[in-house]
């Protein structure tokens, strides 16, 4: 049976904030929120995938009106029981169609979120869709891993993320459709899961993004605004809609 909340249904959403314990220090997320509410500039922010809130709590904090999208009930639930949540609007749905009312001055896209679409057209119609949601001037940020199919051995195709006592995860490339599934094992309380992304190239979302009336503003390799080079592994991007 499929579960409406997707990859981030109930036993997903039960262990979301301790699963990563170190994107949820201040080290982690205070650069991020530097620079999300430098962009903000006083308007209001559309978080697409806003799970638990581990990035909207503190930006509404910051004095930065928030509303998020997601489809998992579970996740939001958990966001819904935090203290400061009650300033935060949500609106379930596919973030790459649903419709909030009002105009934005930033929509942001954090954690590799994006490859959550599986496919092309989906990932398209996220960037139509955040493009409608900016006033003219406004911004797109998305966080995303470069796809790491340079540490890919000719042949192979799966490759670890992790390997530790308490957790073990896999990448398993399906190149050909520019796909891969996640696979995560924790050894101690025997759960398991896998999750199905499409990666994507930076290039590839700077065409999504003139496709939607959006350019390249800045791309560094982290939020800190670090070099992008040949070597990242990730990047911030930001795309402006075109002003009017
Ligand atoms: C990796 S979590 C990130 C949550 C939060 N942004 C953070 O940084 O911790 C991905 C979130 O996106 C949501 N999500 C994934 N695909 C989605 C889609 N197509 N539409 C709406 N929400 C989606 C999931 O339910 C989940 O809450």
């Amino acid at each position: 049976m499929i579960d409406p909340d997707g990859h981030f249904g109930e036993r997903v959403a039960a262990h979301y904030d301790e699963a990563t314990p170190e994107m949820f220090e201040s080290a982690a997320i205070d650069p991020v929120v530097d620079l999300l509410a430098e962009l903000a500039r006083g308007g209001r922010a559309l978080e697409l995938g806003i799970g638990t809130g581990r990035i909207a709590l503190p930006l509404s904090q910051r004095g930065v009106t928030v509303h998020g999208i997601d489809l998992s009930e579970a996740m939001v639930a958990r966001l819904r029981a935090k203290p400061g949540a009650d300033a935060i609007g949500v609106t379930t749905g596919d973030f790459a169609t649903t419709k909030v009312d009002g105009a934005f001055r930033l929509a942001y896209l954090v954690f590799n979120t994006i490859m959550n679409l599986t496919a092309q057209d989906q990932q398209v119609a996220c960037f139509a869709n955040a493009a409608d949601h900016l006033e003219p001037g406004g911004c797109f940020v998305v966080e995303v891993g470069v796809p790491s199919l340079q540490r890919l051995p000719p042949g192979e195709t799966v490759r670890p993320f992790d390997v530790s006592p308490s957790h073990l995860g896999f990448d398993e490339y399906d190149i050909a459709n520019q796909g891969l599934i996640s696979h995560h094992y924790w050894p101690l309380d025997g759960r398991q899961a896998s999750t199905p992304f499409r990666y994507v190239w930076p290039a590839e979302l700077d065409l999504m993004a003139l496709l939607a009336g959006m350019t390249l503003r800045g791309r560094w390799s982290g939020w800190k605004r670090e070099p992008f080079t040949s070597e990242s592994t990730k990047h911030v991007s930001v795309w402006e809609k075109a002003p009017v």
